[in-house]
């Protein structure tokens, strides 16, 4: 023991370790009342080495080129030892990704966590978000699949829309190629597999560096940095570790059963998770009757088929899809609500973020049907509905009344 505290010892004058552990564990003072909804952002930690560690292995048996990707899958599902459940618990771990990941963002817009001091913890979120969807995107293609190889064409075609004679060349730019080619698969294997798993890093350490210098907000929306006792320690306020440490190891149990009853049970999810055309390898010659992005990606591909098109051009649903992510940069200040957290706040605002939500789940669910005039109709209100969301937080503050918030926090 003597010699395990003297090795901490010499680390300690050359590195900062018992330093960084007491700043951002042992002496990290987060509010007392955390609830369930607290557990998804350390769970969103544990997805994110979920599919680093996956995908190391993965990419150690796969092929990233067109005559041999899809061959090299099947001999990972079915030669490789353990390759199935490998392969399995990545393209399971994507979607998980993206619901907890969607879970956390709604508890940050009902607890107001996006609202000052937190502007800039939330935007390096949505950063976040929208690296995340990339690499899912890129992702996507490395199966070579039939929905890989069509859902990427349809995307990426998107770009053509760009007017003023930049789409066209900008889409070539992006496939390397006229068509979704071995060279697009050899670029967005190089995407997924190193260069946006490093930004995601990189952000995920800016995003914890900017939460705990403001400190966590809770389930009040309460600042517990302004009730400090004499020692300087918030009084509401409890150490990471052990307390936080412990909790989320709760988290991730029940998460972990969740997850591999679907690893092992229901890996497709019956088509959800890895939809049923990307069993056959992608044919160029072949268009799928009906091509769907995954799930995660749905609410969007609804509100780009709602807008009609302009002079035969798809860049109004572009853009819409497109503000529909922008708008949430600016979260923290379209919302001028003094009050923080959905539990002092009125009906007007529980009510408006309620219909956001069935609105998303809806447009996620139109996102995989295949559209029929009645259907459009349905993703037009529901888009309009989204949006609304952002104009209603700009005035209910004006035009209701909030509870008093207490002073401390309340459970
Ligand atoms: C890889 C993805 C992400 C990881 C690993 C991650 C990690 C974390 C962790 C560990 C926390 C502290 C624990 C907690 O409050 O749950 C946190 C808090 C927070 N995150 Fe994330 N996050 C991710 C994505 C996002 C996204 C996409 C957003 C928003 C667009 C976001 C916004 C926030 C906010 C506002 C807080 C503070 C919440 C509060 O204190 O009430 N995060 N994040």
């Amino acid at each position: 023991m003597d010699k395990l505290v003297a090795f901490l010892g010499w680390i300690d004058d050359r590195f900062p370790l018992t330093k960084m552990w007491k700043e951002h564990l042992s002496e990290y003072y987060a509010p007392k009342n955390f609830n369930f909804w607290y557990f998804f952002g350390s769970l969103a930690l544990l997805v994110f080495v979920l599919q680093i560690v996956t995908g190391i292995v993965l990419t150690m048996y796969y092929k990233p080129d067109g005559e041999t990707a899809f061959f090299s899958v099947e001999y990972i599902m079915r030669d490789v030892n353990w390759g199935w459940f490998i392969r399995y618990m990545h393209s399971t771990g994507a979607s998980a990704f993206f619901l907890v990941v969607y879970l956390h963002m709604f508890r940050g817009m009902m607890y107001g966590s996006y609202k000052k001091p937190r502007e800039l913890l939330w935007i390096i979120g949505v950063m976040i978000y929208l690296a995340l969807m990339a690499e899912a995107f890129f992702g996507y293609l490395l199966p070579w699949g039939q929905m890989s190889f069509w859902g990427a064409q349809v995307i990426v075609n998107l770009f053509a829309a760009v007017p003023f004679g930049i789409g066209e060349p900008l889409s070539e730019w992006i496939r390397g190629d006229f068509v979704i080619s071995d060279a697009t698969l050899n670029r967005f294997f190089a995407f997924h597999v190193i260069a946006l798993p490093f930004v995601l890093a990189a952000l995920i350490v800016v995003h914890v560096i900017a939460l705990h210098e403001t400190g966590s907000n809770n389930p009040d929306g309460i600042e517990i940095k302004k009730n400090k006792g004499p020692d300087g320690i918030p009084l509401d306020g409890i150490p990471f570790h052990p307390y936080y440490t412990v909790k989320d190891i709760v988290g991730v149990v029940v998460f972990f059963i969740f997850f591999f009853a679907i690893v092992f049970f229901a890996p497709e999810m019956g088509g959800y998770f890895i939809e049923h055309p990307n069993f056959e390898q992608a044919d160029p010659l072949k268009t799928p009757d009906h091509i769907a992005p995954v799930w995660y990606f749905t609410p969007f591909y609804a509100m780009l088929r709602a807008v009609p098109p302009m002079f035969g051009s798809q860049f109004p649903g572009v853009i819409v899809m497109g503000a529909a992510i922008v708008v949430l940069f600016f979260l923290p200040w379209i919302d001028r609500s003094p009050v923080k957290s959905i539990r002092y706040r009125g009906n007007c605002f529980k009510i408006a973020l309620g219909v956001f939500v069935v609105s998303f789940v809806v447009l996620g669910w139109l996102g995989v049907q295949p559209s029929t005039p009645g259907k459009t109709i349905l993703a037009q209100i529901f888009t309009a509905l989204y949006f609304a969301y952002f104009v209603a937080l700009w005035f209910i503050p004006k035009i209701e009344k909030t509870k008093p918030v207490p002073e401390r926090l309340t459970s």
